[in-house]
């Protein structure tokens, strides 16, 4: 057999999925292991989406997304984000997965450099090594209030850094950033002339703090935005996000959106735009159940004295379990699975600096979350 490209056989595997796919093997698991919402998807969603398959709305769309679709995204931006944007700049995509792979696939070509957040996303670094380009981590620390040191991004700059990717509310972490540590942020970027990836796709579950979208402190087309209606409309599975450009990007995005997708599915876009328009009562819905299972879940960890980072947005908790996992937090997670029948995140799948951590998802019946938190071992 040829060889593949040897860039791809650098891509890290997911540490998320090993502990998922064992629990998916075992019975009576907690499973708090993966993002995915527990909620319903909204009745009007699926009514949109059964109603594009039976009036055969099923052909080949714009390539940036069907037009009633665009317009509400620019709206929703405007109305939600303060951010002001024409539909060429918006374009519809598979998840904010593909969202991220097309930003990333603009930006760097091979031997390039990109800053991600260590903890953070899995996909940041993945991608950065599908596209033969180096993911270089900056800490998000304790010491730091796990937020962005902007002076300790200086040093990592080199000639072939190209952008940083910025996530708020952020995965694994659950830190909302304020704006103006966000200007910081922005300046930092323009002073190196550096574009920016933000990925927001956490942005309507934030608790008692509001979400700043990065791109409306954008004032020289440096920015571009990374939304998913998954997580928001717990419609993990349809497969729709959107990537908002700098202007005068539009040629370039339809000819590299023909390249990866051509366009999404016509009856997913019919259901975003059922999404994006109705009723938004079932988010808000899904963000008390989210905030409800975060305060019992803080009581039981501080009644059990276990050392956790306490969320600002997202649906995670960031947990310390260093005085169990001896060095090998990824190791102790598969083992804690197999003895407790509790499938938990381990933080070094995170990058380096979740060694001794564990990502908890509170996207759970509330039952299945305290059976997972009472298990974990308290410290001596
Ligand atoms: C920070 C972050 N970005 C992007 C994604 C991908 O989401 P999507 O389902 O829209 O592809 C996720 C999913 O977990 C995420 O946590």
């Amino acid at each position: 057999m040829p060889s593949l490209a040897p860039h791809i056989l650098s891509v890290p595997g997911s540490g998320i999925r090993r502990v998922f796919e064992i629990a998916m093997k075992l019975d009576d698991v907690a499973m708090l292991v993966v993002g995915e919402p527990d909620v319903p998807v909204a009745r009007h969603i699926i009514d949109a989406a059964r109603r594009a398959w039976a009036e055969d709305r099923t052909s080949y769309t714009p390539n940036g997304g069907i037009a009633p679709l665009r317009a509400a995204l620019v709206a929703k931006l405007a109305r939600e984000n303060d951010v002001h944007v024409a539909e060429e700049q918006v374009w519809v995509t598979v998840g904010a997965t593909q969202a991220l792979h097309q930003a990333m696939g603009l930006l760097l070509g091979p031997g390039d450099e990109v800053l991600v957040p260590d903890p953070g996303y899995t996909t940041f670094t993945m991608n950065a090594h599908m596209l033969d380009a180096h993911a270089v981590p900056y800490a998000l620390s304790a010491e730091h209030g796990f937020e962005p040191d902007v002076d300790a991004l200086e040093p990592l700059v080199t000639d072939r850094t190209r952008a940083i990717i910025v996530n708020s509310p952020s995965n694994p972490l659950g830190t909302v950033f304020g704006e103006a540590l966000l200007r910081r942020i922005l300046d930092f970027a323009r002073r190196h002339d550096l574009w920016v990836i933000s990925d927001e796709v956490y942005e309507y579950f934030t608790y008692g703090t509001a979400h700043v979208s990065l791109a409306a402190l954008d004032d020289d087309d440096r920015v571009f935005s990374v939304f998913s209606l998954s997580k928001t409309y717990a419609m993990t599975g349809v497969r729709v996000g959107y990537l908002v450009t700098p202007r005068g990007l539009s040629e370039t995005m339809r000819t590299v959106q023909e390249a990866q997708i051509s366009c999404v599915a016509e009856p997913d876009q019919w259901a975003a735009l059922a999404a994006v328009t109705g009723d938004n009562q079932p988010v808000a819905d899904a963000r008390e159940h989210y905030r409800e299972n975060l305060e019992a879940a803080r009581e039981i960890l501080r009644q059990r004295g276990l050392a956790f980072l306490d969320p600002a947005g997202a649906f995670y908790l960031w947990v310390d379990v260093s005085h169990a996992s001896r060095g090998d937090v990824a190791q102790w997670a598969e083992d804690f699975l197999i003895a407790e029948r509790v499938a938990i995140a381990p933080g070094s799948a995170f990058g380096r600096s979740g060694e001794g951590w564990i990502r908890i998802s509170l996207a759970a019946p509330l039952d299945v979350l305290e059976r997972g938190l009472r298990a974990l071992p308290v410290p001596a």
